[in-house]
């Protein structure tokens, strides 16, 4: 595991501190692990999947035609959940440099941190993990993701992400996360656009803005 723009130490079990809120964007091709990752750390109500989202709008959850609808439900839940100051873990493959767009904005309006977690796993371990799992999606399609997630690996680091941590294969059992929940402030008043804001509480390490 590494932490853009910090030297980890190795073979040491590390604390990983999330704010709550904030916006956790996992970033990774199909079957590199991240829905695994997210229900091993998170509550289940803290991860919004994509996968989950689809199937609620179309009943199936591979059927790929509907985008629009799907992204726009996950955005909706993030929105209302940050309104309420809870954390949101997005678990999608946020390939593109418009799915992070799209979420580092919401995050931006409601004020709070948005990281992006990277699951830099090699492509024969997702080729290997997609084999066994259920409903595989092939190896075609997971070499299509890589392409594009190389690329997302080379140039996200300017995209304005809070925190980049990237998580390789060895990683899933060396470290924990902790959550911060840090104070809130409530207006009296509602502003619009402004519905609720946070304040901002002691940066503690490993540094994710809160
Ligand atoms: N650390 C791991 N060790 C062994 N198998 C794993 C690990 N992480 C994920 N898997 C397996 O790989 C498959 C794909 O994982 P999943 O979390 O669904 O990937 P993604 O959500 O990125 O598509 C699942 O069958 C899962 O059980
Ligand atoms: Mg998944």
């Amino acid at each position: 595991m590494s932490v853009r723009g910090q030297t980890v130490e190795p073979n040491r079990k590390r604390t990983i501190r999330v704010c709550r809120p904030s916006v956790v964007v996992l970033c990774g091709p199909a079957a590199s692990g991240k829905s695994t990752f997210a229900a091993r750390h998170f509550r289940p109500t803290q991860v919004i999947s994509s996968d989950f989202c689809r199937a609620l709008v179309c009943d199936e959850e591979r059927d790929q035609r509907y985008p629009l609808q799907t992204f726009a439900l996950v955005e909706a839940i993030v929105s209302q959940r940050l309104s309420i100051n809870r954390l949101c873990v997005v678990d999608s493959t946020a390939l593109t440099f418009e799915a992070r767009k799209s979420l580092r904005e919401t995050g931006r309006r409601f004020q709070v941190p948005v990281e992006l977690f990277m699951f830099d796993l090699p492509l024969e371990t997702c080729v290997d993990f997609d084999r066994k799992r259920e409903r595989s999606v092939g190896e075609k399609v997971i070499r299509e993701h890589f392409q594009i997630f190389n690329q997302a690996l080379a140039s996200v680091e300017s995209e304005g992400f809070d925190r980049i941590l990237e998580i390789h294969e060895d990683d899933f059992e060396s470290f924990q996360i902790e959550i911060l929940y840090r104070p809130v402030f409530h207006f009296a008043q509602e502003t619009p656009g402004k519905e609720r804001r946070s304040s901002r509480a002691p940066v503690l390490e490993p540094s994710p803005r809160c």
